[in-house]
């Protein structure tokens, strides 16, 4: 199927690893033009080195902590002063601490409040106004939302905000013709799985092989998702081939997730 990317202008946020990669690396897979942003500028640098090798298309980076309001600010506008328009925007950010909630120090649910939802509503605000001929929005939440998950109330509680963004925004931007989603990974191999992994093996003194073992014995299909799985995904509902699909929660999970 033709996505239609050809020429668009996407920005991809955390895109120098993991999940956030593996988008930007479908999005210029299929001739769309890719800004990537993470914290250290090395991984950045790496990352558009690679995609651009791997996929040949328009790729550039910029070194920004999502945290921050200025940094956003200055990654966004730097990449429509370059290409004008922006078309697409995948919101990501590393995730907070595991933990039981209420051990938790307001401390630390002030950065997960600001590293998760806040984050996604200064992306969001400051390029909507770059947005001029439509676009598409993406953000990347948890299996949380649907289903807590044990020891991750930081993330269950500030994704679940995310999710109401998303719904609030897909009515709020619909008469600018942009449209808003959400993506649910559900268990993809990336080095953020494998600390929660190796956390896991420590607490539970098992091996982290018998803890894979365990989880991929909870997936129908068998094994954790790659990258690409996510990135295919990820890419169709940024792009125009996705047109009328707004205010949509996807599972990527190999059929993991229970609820109906
Ligand atoms: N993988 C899964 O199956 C899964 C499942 C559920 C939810 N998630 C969530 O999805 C998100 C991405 O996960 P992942 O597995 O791709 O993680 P990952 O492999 O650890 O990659 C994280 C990426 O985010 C960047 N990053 C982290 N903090 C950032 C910040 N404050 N500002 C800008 N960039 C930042 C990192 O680069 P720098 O270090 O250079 O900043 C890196 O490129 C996380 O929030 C994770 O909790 C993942």
């Amino acid at each position: 199927m033709e996505l239609g990317l050809k020429g668009k202008v996407a920005l991809v946020s955390a895109g120098s690893k993991g999940l956030g990669f593996g988008v930007a690396r479908a999005l210029a897979a299929d001739g769309a033009r890719v800004s990537i942003c993470s914290r250290g500028s090395a991984n950045v640098d790496a990352a558009v080195q690679k995609l651009i090798a791997e996929t040949g298309a328009e790729v550039i980076g910029t070194a920004c902590d999502v945290t921050q309001a200025e940094a956003i600010q200055g990654w966004v506008d730097q990449t429509a002063t370059r290409w004008g328009a922006i078309d697409a925007l995948l919101v990501n950010a590393g995730g907070p601490p595991g933990g039981l909630a209420l051990d938790m120090t307001d401390a630390q649910w002030q950065a997960a409040f600001e590293l998760t939802l806040l984050s996604s509503v200064r992306m969001i605000r400051a390029t909507v106004p770059h947005m001029t001929n439509g676009g598409s929005i993406l953000t990347i939440t948890s299996s949380s939302i649907r289903e807590p998950i044990e020891r991750l109330g930081l993330s269950t509680v500030m994704r679940s905000g995310v999710a109401g963004l998303v719904k609030t925004l897909a009515d709020e931007l619909a008469g600018k013709s942009i449209r808003v989603n959400n993506l649910i990974p559900g268990r993809i191999e990336t080095e953020r799985v494998a600390q929660l992994d190796q956390a896991a093996a420590t607490r539970s003194g098992k091996s982290v092989e018998e803890v894979r073992a365990q989880s991929i014995a909870k997936i129908p299909l068998g094994r954790l998702g790659t990258i690409d799985d996510f990135g295919a995904a990820g890419a169709f509902l940024l792009s125009p081939a996705a047109a009328y699909i707004t205010g949509a929660t996807l599972r990527v999970d190999g059929g993991m997730m229970r609820s109906i």
